[in-house]
């Protein structure tokens, strides 16, 4: 018989997002990137189709990232007040790291796509897990740029492709307050004949 993981437990009870505009410097190493790449890819898979693919943002790359997104969020969103605008225009270089997960779902003979799209759910979340295990806090996000051609052809999305999320990761910069969470008796039924 396997032993509590009372470590695990507390983990899967405590993560919390904190907002990627409360998310500052550190974030993780080069090492701890590839670790949690490798935990999001630890996800089931019915299949084993991989129907996901991640793309890496840090270092320089989000400011580039930025100067690119920048000017098509302003274009198409030109009645946007100066503060919204602002922090799109830092959307990627606010946070030390963010990654995409990229929801590569595609018809298959057997394996439904909703199946498929579940499985690049999963992957989203194991990285936040990930990130709280290391000791660092995320956000999931989409948003317009998840949407917008220009913007999609930006981040290199294939035809077919969509972003499951952008999982900011970083150190919290305030305290981190949790919200209410729902009651065993709000989401759960017992099936009964
Ligand atoms: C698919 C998906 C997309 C989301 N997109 C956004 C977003 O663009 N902006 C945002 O503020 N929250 C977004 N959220 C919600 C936050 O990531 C977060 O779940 C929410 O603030 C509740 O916090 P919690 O994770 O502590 O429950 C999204 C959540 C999901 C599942």
């Amino acid at each position: 018989m396997s032993t509590v993981n009372q470590g695990a437990l507390e983990l899967l009870e405590t993560r919390r997002t904190v907002a990627n505009v409360s998310l500052g410097e550190p974030g993780p190493s080069e090492a701890e990137v590839r670790r949690l790449i490798a935990i999001a890819a630890r996800v089931p898979d019915h299949g084993k189709l991989t129907p996901w693919r991640f793309i890496v943002v840090r270092g320089d790359a989000r400011a580039a990232l930025d100067a690119r997104l920048g000017p098509i969020y302003r274009a198409r969103f030109p009645e946007a007040t100066a503060e919204k605008t602002r922090l799109e225009e830092t959307r990627f270089q606010r946070v030390p790291l963010t990654i995409a997960v990229v929801c590569t779902a595609a018809e298959h003979v057997k394996i439904p796509m909703f199946e498929q799209e579940m499985s690049a759910g999963a992957a989203t979340q194991n990285l936040l897990l990930g990130a709280h295990a290391l000791g660092y806090s995320g956000q999931w996000l989409t948003g317009w740029l998840c949407y917008q051609p220009e913007a999609r052809a930006v981040l290199g999305l294939k035809d077919g492709e969509r972003i499951a999320g952008f999982v900011a990761i970083g150190t919290p910069t305030v305290p981190i307050v949790d919200r209410p969470r729902p009651a065993y008796e709000d989401v759960a039924t017992e099936w009964s004949a």
